[in-house]
């Protein structure tokens, strides 16, 4: 048994949705641990092409129970039409369950998401996040305040009224008084609260007993991080970040599993790198570049947001930053994925460190000043100009490519257990089955929590 975490580790869309469908077929237990549907992850397999926003990338393999942990913050609606279209897929959507803890995206945080960003746009024009405008970070910021209304508050409809109408009562006059918006319903809410709970029950559960479960069975747990690390809220580039902790510590709260039963964390990696958004991007390429690495990938699979269709910025490798990242997470083995989108390039930069003034920086900078005016220190690397989509082993692989790949281990310092040529599930070089090569901890678990004595 193994609890493993499949982790992005720059701005976000790293190809985590891809590995978590790769690795699905090992695990009995797939959870999606923060975020909410500001995440797009892709999956191409046999059964088709699919964006993933909050159901986990796992759900593909018919043995495999899929949780939405505690730490998401879920958008009813946009689970409800994600529901729909997986059943309409042929897919079996009783193995979805989401923990009662989870945090539900009201209508007022879409509202307030759009409203603020637009105050910080206006506000000398350079505070905007350029967030995706889901309501993410108005519902995590409700959440800290205690004011959230959580996914088990939905099937109790007298709970619900009240937490409703005292929320409501507030958000109406931010909304009125400070935006001059419409306020909204509480009547007109709370019914759809209401429906929402009632389609949505079967899959409302203690996440904690499956869980507990899954470790006493001595199952496979598969994490799947949403977003970047870099987009930490904490380790990030703080303020342009998102609101909840994707790292290898922020996953084990999310979906509710102690830190000690994390054996592994995969971190993925694009060859190169891109942001969604607004703030510093060091090595970021401009101009006809930056066009033709945004195209490359495959046809429906170049640089632009899942979720926004926003064109992604593109840029060289940073190993400044992603030695920063594999350290702070504990990184056990790297996915390094998009390396076909470097196919045609005649030479590749790395940045192996940032400079001010002439001084070499030793830590990746927390302030946001410095990280605009760093200047990135690199070094070349020969292309390979050869098509590696077909590649199924190491060996297959251009001289210069694997070159290039071992390049980024030693700068990272992390082994590679897996590069990915391809968006299909089978376009995948596995160096080492990450469940299988990881210490086996089965023996620190001999029962539920009942079984071991129950809570008393
Ligand atoms: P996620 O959010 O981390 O799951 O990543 P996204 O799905 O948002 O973005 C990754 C994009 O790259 C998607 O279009 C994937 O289908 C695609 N993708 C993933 N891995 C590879 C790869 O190795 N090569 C290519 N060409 N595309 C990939
Ligand atoms: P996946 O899981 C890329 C970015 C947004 C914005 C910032 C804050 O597909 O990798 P938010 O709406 O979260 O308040 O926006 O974070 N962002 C992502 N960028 N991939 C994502 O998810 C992202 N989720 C949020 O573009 O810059
Ligand atoms: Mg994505």
């Amino acid at each position: 048994m193994t609890v493993l975490a499949v982790l992005g580790c720059q701005w976000g869309d790293e190809g985590k949705g891809k590995l978590v469908d790769l690795l699905g077929s090992r695990a009995r237990v797939i959870v999606r641990c923060n975020g909410g549907p500001n995440a797009g992850h892709t999956i191409v397999n046999p059964q088709g092409t699919f964006k993933m926003r909050l159901i986990p990338s796992g759900i593909f393999h018919p043995r495999a129970i899929c949780l939405i942990g505690n730490g998401v913050v879920v958008d009813p609606a946009t689970l409800l039409d994600e529901l729909d279209m997986l059943t309409t897929a042929g897919l079996d959507m009783s193995r979805l369950l989401i923990s009662d803890r989870a945090h539900v995206i009201m209508p007022y945080h879409r509202i307030l998401d759009e409203l603020e960003e637009s105050d910080r746009a206006a506000v000398g024009g350079g505070l905007a996040i350029g967030t995706t405008k889901r309501g993410i970070g108005p519902a995590y910021a409700d959440k800290m305040a205690r004011v959230g209304i959580r996914m088990a508050d939905l099937q109790h409809e007298e709970t619900l009224l009240s937490k409703l109408s005292a929320v409501l009562n507030y958000k109406n006059r931010i909304l009125t008084r400070l935006y001059g918006a419409e306020p909204i319903g509480l009547h007109e809410t709370y019914l759809q609260l209401v429906e929402y709970g009632r389609r949505l029950g079967k899959h409302i559960i203690a996440a904690d007993l499956i869980l507990d479960r899954a470790l006493a069975d001595k199952h496979h747990i598969l994490l799947e991080g949403a977003q970047g690390a870099l987009l930490d809220l904490d380790l990030g580039t703080y303020p342009y970040v998102t609101s909840s902790n994707p790292t290898a510590a922020g996953c084990c709260v999310g979906a509710g599993l102690p830190p000690t039963t994390l054996d592994g964390v995969i971190g993925v990696y694009k060859a190169y790198q891109t942001r969604v958004g607004a703030g510093p991007f060091p090595t970021e390429l401009l101009g006809e570049q930056a066009d033709f690495l945004r195209n490359q990938g495959g046809a429906g699979h170049g640089e632009f947001g899942t979720v926004t269709g926003r064109p992604r910025r593109v840029g060289w490798f940073d190993a400044m930053a992603g030695r920063y990242i594999a350290r702070a997470n504990g990184l056990t083995a790297l996915a390094i994925t998009r390396l076909d989108a470097l196919d045609q390039m005649p030479t590749l930069r790395i940045c192996t460190g940032y400079r001010v003034n002439d001084m070499l920086l030793r830590n990746f900078p927390a302030e946001i000043a410095t990280l605009e005016i760093v200047q990135p220190e690199y070094e070349d690397h020969p292309g390979w100009l050869t098509d590696t989509s077909g590649c199924t082993r190491w060996d297959d692989l251009p001289i210069n490519a694997r070159k290039y790949l071992t390049r980024l281990r030693d700068l990272l310092g992390v082994r590679i257990d897996i590069v990915s040529i391809g968006p299909d599930r089978e376009q995948t070089i596995l160096l080492r089955e990450p469940f299988d090569t990881l210490p086996d901890i089965a023996s620190r678990y001999v029962g539920t929590v009942q079984e071991r004595g129950g809570n008393s």
